[in-house]
């Protein structure tokens, strides 16, 4: 989890840099300055989002073994089946306990994914008390958005990376268009990854051992009241000043770096 995490945060971060610097190439700004931050990012988009599936797989597997109901959820598994297939096209259906699509279907892949053994067992979600399931929708969504983000991520940093060797990077201006727009893709793909870690454990708070209900501490609601209104109004100030600086310091360029010296402070004029 640590890893996929930080490495999660490498993903956003080299997006974002591409993302600005495809702005500013889109317009033609400072090309030289741009081209290189831009080959920055896309040099550590490249290792970190080729990382990212083999470390999510790694998570996958070991999440599966400790954590069955979490597992099954994100994959929609209902009967607990060796070998199983692994559907591209799914629509579960929670109410009637199965799947109301199962299409385009690779036999035993399925297993791979969550036991790495293509004959492994995976415990199917009718094996789990129903008072012990994630809610399956929201963790199999999440775990299934945020996948295909990170293949698209991986198709956008690998696409760069050919268009480089072209010289072709400043000439396409679709895919710059298309880096611009991916910079929040990045944190969506993260919030979702919170999403099935934290709701597809539920209704454990330690799986297995303390349900989260039993977690409850005995304060009032005005309590919660004022330190959740705290939090909210205090983040919220946080990020709308993030996300001005972070608007105003990406559009100046490199002209924000004026006055600044070779050990980044910067002069008083
Ligand atoms: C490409 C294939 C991917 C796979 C197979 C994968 C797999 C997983 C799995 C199995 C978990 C749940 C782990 C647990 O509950 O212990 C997880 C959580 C997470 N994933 Fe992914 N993931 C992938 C892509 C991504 C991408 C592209 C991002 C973001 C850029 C991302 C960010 C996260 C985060 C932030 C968490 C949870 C962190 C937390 O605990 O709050 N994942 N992922």
């Amino acid at each position: 989890m640590f890893f996929h995490t930080v490495i999660a945060c490498y993903i956003v971060g080299s997006f974002f840099v591409m993302g600005i610097s495809a702005y500013h190439l889109l317009r033609k700004n400072e090309v030289d300055f741009f081209k290189k931050s831009f080959k920055y990012g896309l040099i550590m988009a490249l290792v970190a989002t080729t990382l990212t599936p083999f470390i999510g797989h790694k998570n996958g597997t070991y999440v599966t073994s400790v954590q069955p109901a979490k597992g099954a959820a994100m994959e929609a598994v209902w009967e607990t089946e060796q070998g199983a297939p692994f559907h591209i096209l799914q629509i579960p259906d929670p109410d009637n306990e199965r799947n109301l699509v199962e299409a385009i279907s690779i036999p035993k892949l399925g297993s791979f994914f969550y036991t790495n053994s293509f004959n492994g067992e995976i415990t199917g979600l009718k094996d789990i008390p129903a008072d012990e399931r994630p809610p399956v929708n929201l963790v199999f969504y999440s775990f299934r958005i945020m996948v295909i983000l990170g293949l698209l991520f991986l198709a956008i940093a690998w696409y760069g990376f050919y268009l480089d060797r072209k010289d072709k990077l400043i000439d396409s201006p679709k895919y710059l268009k298309t880096t611009l727009y991916s910079i929040l893709l990045p944190y969506v793909a993260i919030n979702l990854g919170w999403v099935v870690a934290e709701v597809g454990r539920q209704p454990w708070a330690v799986y297995g051992l303390m349900k989260t209900a039993e977690g409850v501490s005995p304060i009032s609601l005005s309590q919660i009241i004022f330190s959740l209104s705290g939090l909210v109004i205090f983040y919220t100030i946080l990020i709308i000043a993030d996300v001005y600086l972070l608007i105003k310091y990406s559009k100046k360029g490199p002209d924000a770096l004026e006055g600044v010296t070779e050990g980044g402070m910067k002069h008083v004029s």
